[in-house]
């Protein structure tokens, strides 16, 4: 019983009493061979179900398990690649999951930029920064965050990591903007401040608003320098493919990559 919740119990015993209210009225109206033969099916089925259930969990468990272990690699290589100055704030459910901190890793190393624009600010800038130090790139990495509590949050942990010469954390409160006539609501920032993007990091803001995500390419398209990567975190969800697809009709000449991640990556390079 130990594994049992109290609601697992209620619902048990709930089953129970309709099993034998269905029993006492079903003996009122049917014979005795019919009364056994509904009860095999009815065992049948919940055996079924008990069993449906039970591989339910297992594949779960196995594909949980799975990913759990690619997590711990790619923090492992995470960690080899980079010599960090205090601990890490933990990655996945908000925050990126190792195996894309490896990819934005990867992608200063190839690219080498000038200017980073990271879209949702936290672990990201973090291992932006890192990177850029470590490949001697005299880039800066301009994170923005919606919300005061997130901004105090990566500022001091930028500060914390020694990271201050490399990233700002800039607050940009949500606001509506039209594109073709349709609301949406984005960073409030003056983007002419902002020259030459060579690598967009899209993290932000938060995917429970709907379409959160799209403006960045409309919006900073006209920043992005010619040879600018954009990096999108999420792809899996149903919404950010839509959106690059939709990015991929608009702006012609965008190649697209995509990356098995735990939460599914997609690389935009200007031809
Ligand atoms: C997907 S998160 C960005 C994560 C960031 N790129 C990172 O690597 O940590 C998008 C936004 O959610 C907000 N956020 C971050 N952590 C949160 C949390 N634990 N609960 C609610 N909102 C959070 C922040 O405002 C952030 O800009």
């Amino acid at each position: 019983m130990n594994h049992l919740s109290k609601r697992d119990i209620v619902i048990l015993v709930g089953l129970l009493v309709i099993y034998w209210l269905v029993l006492f009225l079903a003996s009122l109206v049917i014979s005795i061979y019919n009364l056994y033969f509904g009860l095999g099916l009815m065992l049948f089925i919940l055996a079924y179900l008990i069993l449906f259930s039970f591989r339910q969990t297992e594949q779960n468990n196995q594909k949980s398990f799975y990913q759990n272990y690619r997590q711990i690699e790619e923090l492992k290589s995470l960690h080899s690649l980079i010599k960090v100055s205090a601990p890490l704030p933990s990655m996945r459910g908000w925050a990126i999951s190792p195996d894309f901190a490896n990819i934005i890793f990867s992608l200063i190393k190839e690219t080498k930029p000038a200017v980073v624009v990271d879209l949702g600010s936290g672990v990201s800038t973090l291992i932006s920064g890192y990177a850029l130090r470590q490949m001697a790139v005299k880039g800066k990495i301009l994170a923005l965050d919606h919300n005061e509590k997130y901004v105090q949050i990566s500022q001091t942990q930028v500060e914390q990591h020694g990271l201050s010469d490399l990233a700002e954390v800039v607050l940009a409160p949500l606001e509506e903007i039209k594109i073709n006539d349709q609301p949406f609501l984005w960073y409030k920032f003056d983007w002419s401040k902002v020259n030459e993007i060579d690598l967009l990091i899209v993290d932000g803001p938060p995917q429970k608003i709907k379409n959160s995500r799209y403006p960045a390419l409309p919006v900073l398209y006209k920043y992005l320098s010619s040879r600018a990567v954009i990096l999108v975190d999420d792809y899996c969800v149903a919404d950010t493919k839509a959106m690059i697809n939709l990015w991929l009709k608009e702006f012609g000449d965008l190649k697209l990559e995509i990356i098995n991640t735990e939460k599914g990556a997609a690389i935009l390079r200007k031809n």
